[in-house]
């Protein structure tokens, strides 16, 4: 579970798309704004990929999130805090600032054992700062 936050702009949808990459999704995606989600299918499991920019308190209950949360595949969310009280305990945050043409900031922030563990060994071998 990735949430991905920052300015309008900032590479949130680019960012998805290496993910999505990563896990083996084949087709092209594209920023799900109007949609709010979108599926694929990934190599081994689905990405779910959401923008919740647009949400509606009211979609927001109708779209039975937690199955999403909670499923098998990976989700993604874009704008995460606008429904900051309804996303689960564990997760990866992360926010992309823009700090020129080529040039991102990623502040990643773990919460839950799980994700906690995962940035401790990423420290470890070198990948994050
Ligand atoms: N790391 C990067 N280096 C250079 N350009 C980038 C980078 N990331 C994104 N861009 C470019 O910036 C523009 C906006 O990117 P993107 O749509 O990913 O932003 P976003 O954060 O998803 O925006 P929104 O807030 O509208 O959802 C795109 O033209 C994209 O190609
Ligand atoms: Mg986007």
């Amino acid at each position: 579970m990735l949430t991905l936050d920052g300015d309008l702009g900032a590479g949130k949808t680019r960012f998805s798309q290496g993910i999505a990459r990563g896990i083996g999704v084949r087709e092209i995606v594209n920023s799900p704004t109007f949609t709010i989600i979108k599926e694929y299918e990934g190599a081994e499991f689905p990405f779910y990929h959401m923008d919740v920019y647009r949400i509606s308190q009211e979609e927001a209950d109708e779209l039975g999130l937690d199955e999403y949360f909670y499923g098998e595949g990976v989700t993604l969310i874009e704008w995460s805090s606008l429904i900051e009280d309804l996303l689960p305990q564990d997760r990866l945050g992360i926010v992309i600032e823009n700090q020129g043409e080529q040039d991102r900031l990623f502040r990643i922030t773990p919460s839950g054992a799980r994700y906690l563990t995962w940035c401790q060994e990423m420290k470890e071998n070198g990948c994050l700062s």
